[in-house]
């Protein structure tokens, strides 16, 4: 019995890094991490339809965000997902992928893995490869070190380049507002300012100070707060030193904490409660400090199927 769809449709999420400790790059080009994860409510879908000529293609539709930054070729990390998963399940059916964009592009928020994440989850319906989450994990963080974390979701501990998960305790919701930058940041030279910043010194290998996961599992969010952290947000600063009056911004309108996501240009600010989020969003978009600002919470599931039709 065939049980593959037609069409299928998967939700993945943004994140941010509550947490980002950084190692000395390695060999290889990457830097270990020791990162707490975070994944928001705010996600991209991906919506799957095959297609029986055997033709990988995809189009993009914004939902308020820059879409003109994001490839419609081979280079889109949805469709080497999506190329991927064909190789590997042997698959001789195509696929047309239509992404509705809600991720701000190149913003530090892992947009591109989120869409891969999805891809594949859509992608396996359609084309009913059998594969687990775990092959489809595997064969993720081959495309980008925050694939396995966009299928996985929640508040988990990441180790190595991202690849490797494990579980935190985080039961109480946190609401965030993201202030949107205008124009993105490479992940890559925000990685490379970080090693230009850091060359005459011995850098140790990163850690999660204990207290945060502490204040994580009691849901104590000054102490959340207190704690965000990034090694990357000086190179990032350096890169666009505007980041600093968005800081400044939050924490002047009670923001509990701030802290460049990822390699930015994102911040991601944590407000007290929901009603807070939006004041502060507001307050944001106010001052002129951002180009937009997204009041979310966390965490959220992980990449999910929410459709498919025979
Ligand atoms: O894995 P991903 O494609 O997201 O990585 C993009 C770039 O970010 C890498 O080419 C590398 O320059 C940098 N990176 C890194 N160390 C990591 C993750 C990413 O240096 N752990």
């Amino acid at each position: 019995m065939d049980v593959s769809a037609q069409v299928a449709t998967a939700r993945a999420p943004a994140k941010i890094n509550i947490y980002l400790g950084v190692g000395p790059r390695r060999r290889d080009g990457f830097h270990d991490l020791a990162t707490v994860f975070h994944a928001l409510r705010v996600g991209d879908d991906v919506v799957a339809e095959r297609d029986d000529k055997g033709r990988v293609t995809v189009t993009v539709d914004a939902v308020g965000v820059d879409v003109d930054a994001v490839p419609v070729d081979e280079s889109n990390l949805a469709v080497r997902a999506a190329q991927s998963l064909r190789r590997y399940a042997g698959v001789e059916c195509g696929v047309h992928l239509r992404i509705v964009k809600r991720i701000p592009v190149a913003g530090g928020l892992a947009g591109g893995s989120a869409d891969a994440a999805a891809a594949l989850l859509a992608c396996d319906a359609v084309w009913d490869t059998g594969c687990g989450k775990a092959e489809l994990a595997t064969i993720g963080a081959r495309l980008g070190s925050d694939v396995p974390f966009a299928l996985h979701g929640g508040t988990v501990l990441g180790s190595g380049r991202g690849e490797r998960l494990a579980a935190v305790m985080a039961p109480v919701r946190l609401h965030w507002v993201l202030a949107v930058a205008e124009g993105g940041l490479s992940t890559p030279a925000v990685y490379g300012e970080l090693d230009t910043m850091r060359a005459a010194s011995m850098v140790p290998a990163p850690q999660v100070p204990p207290e945060l996961l502490t204040a994580l599992r009691v849901g104590d969010l000054d102490a959340v707060g207190e704690h965000l952290a990034n090694d990357l947000q000086p190179a990032a600063l350096r890169l666009r030193p505007t980041l600093a009056d968005v800081l400044d911004a939050g924490r002047d309108l009670g923001a509990v904490g701030g802290v460049v996501s990822g390699s930015g240009p994102t911040v991601a600010l944590l407000a007290q409660d929901e009603r807070h989020a939006n004041q502060l969003a507001a307050g944001l978009v106010d001052r002129q400090v951002c180009r937009d600002a997204i009041a979310t919470t966390g965490s959220a599931s992980g990449a999910r199927l929410i459709s498919r039709s025979t």
